[in-house]
């Protein structure tokens, strides 16, 4: 078989999560601490895979390309595709030709994440050689998913979001194509939502004849495009962490697996892990609770946060309550107003979420 690319989709409007993608790419969301996008180009780099296009969408793509670079840092060469509009990934596929030409490829989704990588499909794709391999895994809610049903081991038919599932295999956001994908993506119609659909371009193969293979995913698998989905991703991605402390404790604890990085100062705080203080991050007279992620630069006092994803800069002071199950942007503010009248002073952006006790 010839060598395989890869294609990453970062590109899309992350609707989902406003309002943090108003500002910034989804893709670009640390879990514990790192970008989403890195895991995926990562996943690539170790399954051997070292010519890797990635999708960008005018609003967000230069970001992309500053945060990754051409990819020398993951030793890899990262091309950069942009996509005018957000007309659906088999759209994406179709934007991304000139850069694949007739190689086979690996298409994983930017903002999921899967644990153990791609390496077992890739080494199916290549035992079995069939037009395309899709990675399928158990959900407990198949209706909010694009499910396969499969007979004799082979996938005869894909739904989206089917109101009366006759199977429970979701689609993972990774997928194994030939170039026939192309003609695939080329032959379908917009959906109703108006995107080009993956699932169209794969039932299109079926149909054809073309030998569309399962693989179902040993692991978890995470799609993080909602905020409790994210939180997920990094509790499962924090559960794998080794402890190490770099930064300075200054009668301050910290228990269980537990990452400060360098330059970050504990004073008079207690963490318990998994968590993670970023770079630089100045914590006093607080306490972390499990599954945190405190970026860079950020500044907490005399608090309680437990549970969630601050972006870097971010500054929390003076909560009387614990702050959980949050994300914050970057260089985010909360804090007691001591000003009078007593009152609650909101400066939010549009789609916000707030919740007082
Ligand atoms: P989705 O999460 O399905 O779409 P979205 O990013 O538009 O988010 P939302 O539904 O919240 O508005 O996209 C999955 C991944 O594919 C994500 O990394 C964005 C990317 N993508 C593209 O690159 N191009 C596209 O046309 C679409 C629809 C998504």
């Amino acid at each position: 078989m010839q060598d395989l690319k890869g294609l990453i989709l970062s590109g899309g409007t992350g609707t989902r999560l406003r309002p943090i993608t108003h500002t910034s790419a989804k893709q670009l969301v640390p879990v514990a601490n790192k970008p989403v996008l890195f895991y995926g180009i990562e996943a690539m780099a170790t399954a051997g895979i070292d010519d890797v296009g990635i999708i960008i969408a005018p609003e967000t793509g230069e970001e992309i390309k500053a945060a990754a670079g051409d990819g020398s840092r993951f030793g890899i060469r990262l091309t950069y595709i942009l996509q005018d509009a957000p007309l659906g990934l088999a759209h994406a596929v179709l934007t991304a030709e000139p850069f694949l030409g007739d190689s086979p490829f690996v298409m994983y989704l930017g903002d999921n994440l899967l644990q153990g990588g791609i390496e077992d499909l890739v080494a199916a794709f290549r035992a079995s050689e069939p037009e395309a391999l899709i990675l399928l895994t158990p959900v407990p809610d198949p209706e909010q998913y694009g499910v396969a049903e499969l007979s004799d081991g082979a996938v005869v038919r894909l739904i989206e979001k089917p109101s009366d599932p006759k199977t429970d295999l979701a689609l993972v956001g990774v997928y194994m194509f030939t170039p026939v994908v192309h003609h695939a993506a080329r032959a379908i119609r917009p959906s109703g939502r108006g995107e080009l659909e993956i699932t169209d371009a794969i039932q299109h193969l079926v149909d054809q004849g073309h030998r569309v293979e399962p693989h179902i995913v040993r692991g978890w698998w995470k799609d993080t495009g909602r905020l409790e989905d994210m939180l997920a991703a990094n509790r499962l991605v924090l559960d794998t962490i080794v402890g190490s402390v770099d930064g300075e404790l200054i009668d301050s604890r910290v228990d269980g697996r537990v990452v400060v990085e360098p330059g970050a100062r504990l004073e008079r705080s207690a963490v318990r892990g998994p968590a993670i203080i970023g770079a630089g991050a100045r914590l006093t007279d607080c306490y972390i609770g499990p599954y945190t992620a405190i970026g860079e630069g950020c500044s907490i006092e005399n608090a309680e946060v437990e549970h969630s994803i601050l972006l870097a800069g971010s500054v929390v002071c003076d909560l009387d309550g614990r702050m959980e199950s949050s994300l914050l942007g970057r260089n985010v503010r909360i804090g007691r107003d001591h000003r009078q009248p007593r009152a609650y002073r909101f400066m939010v952006g549009d789609n916000s979420e707030i919740g007082i006790l």
